[in-house]
């Protein structure tokens, strides 16, 4: 298995892991995802795919831009969403590999942060801790306690509090009800 960035030839491939992984919820997903694709908050090289031996897309995970409207001003950070393995290949590291490969590419680009909504069981034996105790409250009020989740990385700093603005097609997911 190999994670490499996203190329324009795997597009197609993506939005089939993503279809196949989110089930019934993959229309919101991906559409998220193609408004994402045109939305100033995307960042080239954080969309990374997993593929397997076959060269085939198994997996996705996918970085984009947020502020954090901190006391010194606005601090570009990442959240991480949506991350998908396809149904055959789950259960076999490679959602974890694609969250540690996200996280050294974020790290060696020099972003500070990377937040996410998500299972703390799943997210927190992968770099991530509760957000809002470290002074970066939820988004949402539909965000469902201790889901939102931060992986701080070697370029934070303790100033690096504040409210979280999302971009608009995240804000358009974080505004649905919440399955
Ligand atoms: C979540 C997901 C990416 C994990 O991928 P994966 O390759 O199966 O993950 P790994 O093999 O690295 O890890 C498997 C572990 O995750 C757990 N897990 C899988 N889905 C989970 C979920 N929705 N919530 C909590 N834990 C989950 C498994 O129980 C297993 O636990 P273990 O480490 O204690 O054995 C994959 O199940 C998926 O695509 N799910 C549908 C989409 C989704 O919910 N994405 C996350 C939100 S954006």
């Amino acid at each position: 298995m190999l994670i490499r960035p996203e190329t324009p030839a795997d597009v197609d491939s993506v939005g089939e892991v993503v279809t196949a992984a989110f089930g019934e919820h993959a229309e919101h997903v991906l559409s998220m995802l193609d408004a994402l694709r045109a939305d100033p908050a995307w960042v080239d090289g954080l969309s990374l795919v997993a593929a397997g031996d076959d060269g085939d897309v198994v997996g996705h995970v996918l970085l984009t831009r947020v502020d954090v409207d901190s006391p010194r001003g606005t601090v570009p950070a990442l959240t991480l969403t949506p991350l998908a393995v396809t149904p055959a290949a789950q259960g076999r590291g490679i959602g974890t590999a694609l969250v540690t490969a996200a996280l050294d590419a974020a790290t060696a680009a020099g972003w500070p942060l990377v937040l996410l909504e998500g299972d703390p069981r799943y997210y927190g034996r992968r770099g991530f801790v509760a957000a809002d105790p470290l002074g970066l409250p939820s988004p949402s009020s539909l965000i469902p306690a201790g889901a939102w989740q931060v992986a701080l990385l070697p370029t934070h700093a303790p100033w690096m509090t504040g409210p979280v603005t999302l971009s608009a097609p995240l804000r358009a997911v974080n505004d649905l009800p919440r399955v």
